[in-house]
């Protein structure tokens, strides 16, 4: 194990109706704020008017800045942080998913900052403070609510950008599972890759002697394929929803990455994918993870050994050991199917040409990923692999 610091100080509030203390929590930080969400599915549910009646009861003052669009764009950003500065907001209140919450935390590092905001995202400036956000969350699926990420996508450059800082995590998330029976099927399983993608990034390490974070993840990654599976035969269900939705905030507040090395490479990659052609993030790294297992197994053959033993209770073959591990690389891409989710580039309709732009735009520089280090040969190799 290698020496850690962790800090999340993000304050849980789980759990059925839970989304009637908003405002409460709301006005410890500001009586003006700004009300950020995407495109309707909160006005449909009713959340919505719950929501804003929470807020009034507190005497807040409510700005809105709605339509944030799946892989969240700049523009609506530079629209809030203008917002912000005319209306002098203290506080944002993201109510969605990962792209609304993304989309308020750059809004909150732009408020407070005199340049432009993608300055941060392209690493010409580092981020020293922000306005505070809060979450209502509806999807449980990027693990934005307590993560210091923010991605953004610079739509007219194709860009697709992180910005990852301690102080971005949200003071509160509200998480109430039934905001997520609306969800769409497919969101779902979009929702449930991504945080099983999360706990894999941490979990393929080279780093020895890591027994508790291991077993934490590994507890993890059952626990989302069980309940995401039960949720295709059974959307309705409120005790999977509950499971997955505390899953999805566990897999990625950065606990199951102490005193490890995780390594980031497929989620760069995915990036780049849902940056060209707008996939939901979950189905870009449906297709991303596979290909990337199959390609850097043999790095650390035991731990991939361990995943198909632990993870998928997968007879070890000790005469052939790189036959067991193919045999877990082969369960995720069940799992992922068994999720309706596409597993390969083709099945997108992607066109080949676009491989070598990916690899590309993500290796510009150095290597990427720590498991194995990748140059821009071996991204356009695992594209292959994913075709
Ligand atoms: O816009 P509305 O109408 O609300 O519809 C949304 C959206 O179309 C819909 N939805 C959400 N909750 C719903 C619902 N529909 C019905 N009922 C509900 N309860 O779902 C669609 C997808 O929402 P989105 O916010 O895009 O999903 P997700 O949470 O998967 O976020 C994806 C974004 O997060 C980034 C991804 O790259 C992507 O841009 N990530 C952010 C991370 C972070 N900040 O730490 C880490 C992740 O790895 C990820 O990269
Ligand atoms: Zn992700």
């Amino acid at each position: 194990m290698i020496n850690f610091d962790y800090k999340n100080d993000t304050k849980i509030i789980f759990g059925k109706t839970t989304e009637g203390r908003v405002g409460e929590e709301c006005i410890k930080y500001s009586d003006k704020v700004l009300l950020h969400y995407g495109g309707g599915s909160i006005k449909k549910s009713g959340l919505y008017n719950r929501i804003i009646t929470s807020l009034k009861e507190q005497n807040i003052t409510v700005i809105e800045l709605s339509g944030v669009k799946p892989n969240p764009r700049l523009s609506l950003v530079q629209q809030g942080i203008k917002l912000c500065k005319e209306h002098g907001i203290g506080f944002i209140l993201a109510v969605g998913g990962g792209s609304v919450i993304d989309s308020a935390k750059a809004i909150a590092l732009g408020a407070l900052y005199s340049g432009d905001v993608w300055d941060f995202y392209l690493n010409i400036n580092s981020p020293i403070e922000s306005l505070p956000v809060g979450v209502v969350l509806t999807i449980p699926a990027a693990g934005s609510e307590t993560s210091g990420g923010s991605v953004i996508t610079k739509e007219d450059e194709q860009l697709k950008k992180v910005v990852a800082v301690d102080f971005l995590r949200p003071k509160f998330a509200i998480l109430n599972p039934e905001l997520t029976l609306t969800l769409p099927d497919y969101q779902t399983s979009c929702g449930a890759a991504d945080m099983l993608a999360h706990v894999f990034e941490r979990y393929f390490t080279k780093v020895k002697n890591v027994d508790l974070t291991d077993r934490l993840c590994e507890a993890t990654m059952k626990t989302i394929i069980y309940q995401a599976k039960k949720l295709v035969n059974n959307p309705k269900d409120y005790e999977a929803r509950a499971e997955l939705m505390w899953a999805g905030t566990v897999a990625h507040n950065d606990l199951f990455g102490t005193g490890r090395i995780a390594d980031w490479a497929s989620h760069g990659l995915e990036h780049e994918l849902s940056a060209i052609t707008d996939i939901a993030h979950g189905a870009g790294l449906a297709i991303i993870f596979p290909a990337w297992m199959k390609y850097v197994y043999k790095e650390n053959l035991d731990r991939f050994v361990q995943f198909a033993s632990r993870v998928f209770n997968i007879d070890i073959n000790f005469e052939n050991l790189e036959e067991t591990a193919l045999k877990g690389i082969e369960e995720v891409e069940n799992f992922y199917k068994y999720l309706n989710l596409p597993v390969r580039l083709s099945e997108i309709n992607l066109d080949e040409s676009l491989i070598d732009v990916m690899a590309k735009k993500y290796i510009t520089d150095s290597n990427k990923g720590n498991f194995k280090s990748l140059n821009r040969e071996d991204c356009v190799n695992i594209y292959k692999l994913a075709f």
